[in-house]
């Protein structure tokens, strides 16, 4: 074996099993985003041009194995070599980085009711964030980011039936995989109140509810981020807030808007957070996105409005001052989200590799 497919590695660094991850791309590239807990050389040109000792300086154990990475696999093939060469058990990252941006891992969410498991589900270089929320035999799913078929193995691992996928919003950074998960699984879509979308849903609109024997889901609509966007609180303990509140920071108001309904987008974010903040204090928010890539360390991504609301100062300034704020510190437009709006407004997961039209940071939060 010379190479390591990104399920094998992903499955390795959740089991926790020992293994080197060797970024060997350019400083630049890995700056954007790297695998959580990988070292760095930066040896990419003397790779390129197969200098027998461009890894002469890397220092990694010798009793476990080594794992190559650079952008699309072909650099760090080099780089096994020369490390196998050395004696190394070492192994290429096929289709590298831009394949990893399907990776993910999982963590649970310690929830107050026994009866009650939140699992978060992390695209850990997207830093994406989906929910398995599951009692007795069912299961939710909100904002699911990965391929179908992710939720539905770990529902079956736990004895659930997905029987309800729910979307925050219309997402503009990745393609949202509810849709198909519905189809899959036989669950019922549910979307908020909006136009936008051209395929049957079922309507979540403020203060609807949705429930099982064991959970109460209660949409409370949040426009800011998008028009549409909805939070759902669990229970009254747990709040899913999507894009619109994250532990440290906000949504951004801008996407597909002028400056003037930036500023109109803004103002409604403005209460809509304070909508949220209205709530008892010890509620846990659970959002949408990291903002750095998710390591594997079984840790949920969260915080109580309580924390959130001693970290986030812009939360506490005027009206004005929060939208002046705000549109001063928009952050630049992600890439390709036009056309991952359209395939989400139609529905659609296109065949084939959707890693580079989803390539690039997470750009949802102003922080
Ligand atoms: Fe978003």
């Amino acid at each position: 074996m010379t190479s390591i497919d990104v399920g094998t590695l992903r499955a390795w660094l959740e089991e926790g099993r020992p293994v080197t991850v060797l970024d060997v791309r350019p400083m630049v590239e890995r700056a954007e985003w790297a695998i959580p807990g990988s070292i760095h050389i930066d040896a990419y040109d003397a790779l390129r041009a197969h200098n027998p000792a461009a890894l002469a300086d890397v220092d990694v154990p010798s009793d476990e194995p080594v794992v190559t990475v650079c952008a699309a696999g072909k650099t760090s093939q080099i780089a096994a070599e020369q490390l196998t060469a050395r004696g190394l058990q070492a192994l290429s990252l096929d289709g590298g980085m831009k394949a990893w941006s399907l990776a993910w891992n999982v963590a649970e969410v310690p929830v107050p009711a026994h009866d009650v498991r939140v699992i978060q589900v992390r695209r850990t270089g997207k830093g994406c964030l989906s929910y398995l929320i599951g009692a007795k035999d069912e299961a939710m799913v909100i904002d699911a980011s990965l391929d179908p078929q992710v939720y539905l193995d770990l529902a079956s691992q736990h004895g659930w039936q997905i029987t309800s996928v729910l979307d925050t919003h219309i997402h503009a950074d990745h393609l949202s995989r509810s849709r198909r998960l519905a189809q899959m699984s036989g669950a019922m879509l549910f979307l908020p109140d909006q136009q936008r979308v051209s395929f049957p849903f079922t309507v979540m609109r403020d203060g609807d509810t949705l429930a099982t024997p064991h959970l109460m889901l209660t949409a409370l609509s949040t426009p800011g981020h998008t028009p549409e966007s909805t939070c759902y609180l669990l229970n009254n303990t747990i709040l899913f807030t999507g894009d619109t509140l994250f532990p440290t920071s906000i949504g951004r108001p801008d996407l597909h808007a002028d400056e003037q309904e930036a500023r109109a987008r803004s103002s409604l974010l403005y209460h809509s957070l304070h909508k949220l903040l209205a709530l008892p204090s010890e509620t846990l928010v659970l959002s949408g996105h990291a903002s750095e890539p998710v390591p594997f360390d079984g840790q949920p991504i969260g915080a109580t409005l309580a924390e959130i609301d001693e970290q986030i100062g812009i939360l506490h300034t005027t009206q004005t001052m929060f939208v002046e704020t705000l549109l001063r510190l928009l952050p630049p437009t992600p890439p390709n989200y036009e056309r991952i709006t359209r395939l989400n407004e139609a529905g659609l997961v296109p065949e084939g590799d959707m890693t580079e039209l989803e390539a690039g940071a997470n750009r949802c939060a102003i922080s």
